[in-house]
Formats: structure tokens, sequence, C-alpha cells
């Protein structure tokens, strides 16, 4: 069996992870290409080296650009490679540009493409996520579900048959990682060095840091709370910010630069709570057991939205008085899969 795995930005690294390790324990053949769609090292080479990847067999170095120059750019330089390797399966992770251009990609010269994170919906057209992910799960020939609520989104499209449940590889990554850092403590950067609870904090997506507006009132909230918040700032943002002449300070508000993985994971835990505009930081807080607010107006993982473990806040109206609050007392159960969904994948590559 041999696959290229197509993956270009942080969320899909991390979901990598576990993947890479298991076509290992197979045997499985797998090129990994990367578009370089993020390029800088806190945001690339340090999941590569934490979570035990190896080095990309193709660095694309896409980079930066407009939605169509990117997702264009990164089209053309899939193509010679896929023809080179010829794989049984080509895979696509999540929703970002790169899974789009991998995709399509694929499909085009008639190689087989498996969906990994399918079925996900926020039904919000104005996020590129959401066409990036609605037309990969079209153009794949198997869906890789995480949740019975993505399976149901899938078959209400009319994908159920090329669509399997396998669970959520970021469930895999999540368990080994927080497991590891219990028994070896990795060490946080000095802003970490509080002796009250704090908040952690990720701002990222355009609808919230492409407003100035919008982003002005997210973070006098986040100055306003009543614990220390953390803000691990993305490129995006300090980007942007510095464009407005917009602080990402003051208050109760301290900025970093991003988190490695395990460093994440351990931040995480200890935090009181997260507030985030985050996919994968919305579900990695549910695994983790810490309360997330989220400033969207919808989210993908509907399940940590269960007994107040994720509070959407559309409107930025009340984040202050919910971001810290107590962990809900009910089981969570275990919509997000057992931690072996990555073995899975392979049955089902395999099937
Ligand atoms: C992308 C994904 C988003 C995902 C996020 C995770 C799309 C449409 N969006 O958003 O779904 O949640 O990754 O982080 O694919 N930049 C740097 N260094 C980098 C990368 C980006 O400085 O290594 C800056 C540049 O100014 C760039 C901007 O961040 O223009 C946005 O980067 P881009 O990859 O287009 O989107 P993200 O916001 O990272």
């Amino acid at each position: 069996m041999k696959v290229v795995s197509i993956v270009g930005a942080r969320p899909q690294f991390v979901k990598l992870g576990p993947i890479a390790r298991a076509f290992r324990d197979r045997g499985f053949e797998h090129k990994i290409v990367h578009t370089g769609q993020h390029y800088d090292p806190l945001l690339s080479d340090v999941f590569f080296k934490d979570l035990g990847i190896g080095k990309p067999d193709y660095h694309l170095g896409v980079g930066s650009g407009s939605h169509g120059a990117q997702t264009g750019q990164m089209l053309a330089a899939i193509e010679p490679v896929l023809e080179t390797e010829n794989p049984d399966w080509v895979l696509v992770y999540g929703d970002t540009n790169s899974t789009v251009a991998g995709a399509l990609a694929a499909v085009k010269i008639h190689l087989p493409v498996a969906h990994l994170e399918a079925g996900l919906r926020s039904f919000n057209r104005r996020m590129p996520e959401e066409h990036n992910r609605v037309l990969t799960d079209h153009a794949a020939d198997l869906c890789l579900a995480p949740t019975e609520v993505a399976m149901g989104h899938l078959a209400s499209e009319g994908l159920a048959e090329r669509s399997r449940l396998v669970g959520d590889v970021m469930t895999d990554v999540c368990f080994a990682t927080r497991d590891a850092v219990a028994a070896n403590p990795v060490e946080l950067p000095a802003a970490f060095d509080l002796d009250e609870p704090y908040l952690l904090a990720t701002i990222h997506r355009a609808e919230n840091t492409d407003d100035t507006e919008r982003l002005r009132k997210i973070l006098s909230s986040l100055q306003d709370l009543s614990v220390p918040v953390l803000l691990l700032a993305h490129p995006r943002l300090v980007a942007i910010a510095e464009q407005q002449g917009i602080s990402l300070a003051g208050g109760q508000l301290k900025h970093c630069e991003p988190l490695a993985y395990p460093q994440m994971v351990q931040a995480v835990k200890q935090a009181v709570g997260v507030v985030t505009d985050s996919g994968g930081l919305q579900k990695e807080a549910f695994l983790l057991q810490t309360p997330c607010t989220t400033l969207r107006t919808e989210t993908e993982w509907t399940e940590t939205l269960e007994d107040g473990w994720n509070i959407l806040d559309p409107t930025i109206s009340i984040v202050n008085s919910v971001a810290v609050r107590p962990r809900p007392s009910g089981p969570q159960g275990q919509p997000y899969g057992d931690g072996n969904a990555a073995h899975h994948v392979c049955e089902a590559l395999l099937a």
C-alpha cells in the first residue's frame, strides 16, 4: 500500500503525526508532501520534530497569498509529484487551501483520494474552510469521518456509500501527548510563570482578525477578564494588529508566540479555561477537560457544546461572565473516538 499525504498548515501536521506512525507500524509506503502554506518554524518544523514525523519527502514552498493564487500554485505544484509517485491513495487532511488543492490535483489525474476529517460542516458559507471541506468531500472517493454527526452530514449530501466512521485522529495524538507530558512535563515560555489561574486564548480566523472593530472588541474583552489571559499569537493576528496599530497586550492580556504541540497540551490542561476561534483547540480543550469559550457564530464540533464544555459567544457579549467557570460535572462520553482512529484509517484504506 502506497499513500501520499498532502499537508501544509499547522493543524494538518498534528493529524499527520498519528497517521505517519500507524502507516509505519503497518509497513505502508508513505510519502509526505508539504505545500509550504505554513512556513514559520513555529507553525511547521516543530510539529514534524515533536510528533516524530520525519522530514517531508517534497516541500513545494508555496507560501502565503490570496486564496486563488495560493490554491492555484499548490494545485500546479502537486500534480507532477502525484504523477511521479502514482500512489494507491492520496490522503488529504481537514479543510485548508492545501486540502482542496491536493484533492483537486489527484482527481484530475484519476488517483483515488481519501479525505481525513470528512463531513464537518459549519453551514457558514462565508468561511473559506467551509468551501474547502465541502468541495473536498465531494471530490473524494473515501470520506473518513471523525464522528456520527459528520457521518450524518455526509449521508444527507448523498455521500453515505463512500463514507466510513474512523474516529478522530486528534484524539489519538492529544491523549498520547497528554500522557507523555504528565510523565515528563515540558517547559512553558516565561509568560506562563504565574502564581494564579490563567486563561489560554487564540484568535486567528479571518472573521475575527479581518474586521478591525470586532478584533478591538475581542481584545478589549480579554483585557477585562478576571484572570490573566495568555494569547498565543498566530502570525496572521500579529500582522493585522501591527498594520492597524492594535495592541495585543494590556490589562489582563499578555501575548506570546504560538506553542509547540506538547507545550500546548500541557498549557491547556493547566488552564482554567480556553478562549478561541480555532476548531482544533475547541476539541483539545474538551478532550483535556478544560472549559472553552468560542468566539464564533457556530462550531463544526457540536459535541463539545454538550453540558457546557464549550460555549459560543458570537457577539463577544458573554465572554467576560463565562470564560472562567467550573468544569461541568457530568460524564463526557467519547464522541471523538477511543484514541485508535489512525488504525481505523489504515483498515479503511486497505479495504
Ligand atoms: C490556515 C487555514 C485555516 C487554519 C489555519 C491554522 C485556509 C484557508 N486557512 O489559516 O483553516 O485554521 O491555517 O493555523 O487554508 N503567515 C505567516 N507565517 C506562516 C503562515 C502564515 O506569517 O507560516 C501569515 C501570513 O501573513 C499569511 C497569513 O498568516 O498571509 C495567513 O496564512 P494562511 O495560511 O493564508 O491562513 P491561516 O490564517 O494560517
